[in-house]
């Protein structure tokens, strides 16, 4: 099949037809994700979260983010593979983020880079782009500035709103490709949707968006306790590979397994 590119994107949106994105951070999953018609997949920094343990995104390292993106892209045929660019990589200059970005080009292979940022980032992310780095913008609540933001809460409410626009619009005059809003009023994210053109994506943004992004441990139900009221359930997987994991156990403990058929 052919490769999803970043062009095509931005005719989905002219024509109307929506997209979808989730995160993955491995080879099977991707080619899992790939193969079930997925057109993005994020390697999200959530990795952090969901793959190591950690209670924020902010300590992952450009290393550990690399050894993600390099297995996503080595398990997709299809899917255009972006990667976030980690805390404390890209902040610093409008070089720092070249150097990033490329390095997520050249060691990893993906695709295009997702930076979260206001309009203050927008020369570090047209740097990126006149240096060959496709960007996913990503504005509204940006999880690397928790806190900064004062925790997770929504952005964009009542007079907010004309900011998140205005860092939208500026991602977007800046030359990324699409711009992800995250935990932005519905209305308000319909409203930049209609406003720029390139793509918008949403996670806990509303209905208007060209595509959508859930994390997949959240909306395959992985993740244990609860979850963000802008997660839809598809599956209990925990449940799932919980009562595997026991029958399995208990099978050693009993004998049961291996039987005869198992062993040589
Ligand atoms: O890291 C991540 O998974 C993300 C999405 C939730 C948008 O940035
Ligand atoms: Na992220």
């Amino acid at each position: 099949p052919a490769r999803i590119r970043t062009v095509h994107l931005r005719r989905f949106k002219e024509e109307g037809r929506r997209f979808a994105m989730l995160t993955a951070y491995d080879a099977q999953i991707a080619s899992i994700f790939d193969e079930a018609g997925v057109e993005v997949l994020l390697v999200g920094d959530s990795a952090s979260n969901v793959m190591m343990g950690r209670s924020t995104t902010l300590p992952i390292t450009v290393e550990e983010m690399l050894v993600f993106s390099r297995s996503v892209v080595n398990g997709a045929e299809r899917a255009l593979v972006v990667a976030d660019v980690p805390f404390g990589s890209y902040e610093a200059s409008a070089q720092q983020a070249v150097e990033t970005g490329v390095r997520f080009m050249k060691e990893a292979e993906v695709h295009a880079v997702k930076v979260e940022g206001d309009a203050s980032m927008a020369g570090h992310v047209r740097a990126m782009v006149s240096a060959g780095i496709p960007v996913m913008a990503h504005v509204g609540f940006t999880p690397q500035s928790e806190h900064a933001l004062g925790g997770y809460r929504v952005q964009g409410r009542g007079d907010a709103a004309a900011r998140v626009l205005a860092d939208a619009r500026a991602m977007q005059e800046a030359g990324a490709f699409c711009v992800l809003m995250e935990m932005v009023p519905s209305d308000v994210a319909a409203e930049v949707e209609a406003a720029l053109d390139v793509p918008t994506i949403g996670i806990g943004a509303g209905p208007a968006t060209t595509g959508q992004v859930l994390v997949w441990q959240d909306m395959m139900g992985m993740t244990p306790g609860r979850l963000p009221r802008f997660v839809k359930r598809y599956a209990d997987l925990r449940g799932t590979v919980a009562a595997a994991a026991a029958a399995y156990a208990e099978d050693v403990r009993s004998g049961a397994f291996p039987a005869e058929e198992h062993g040589f």
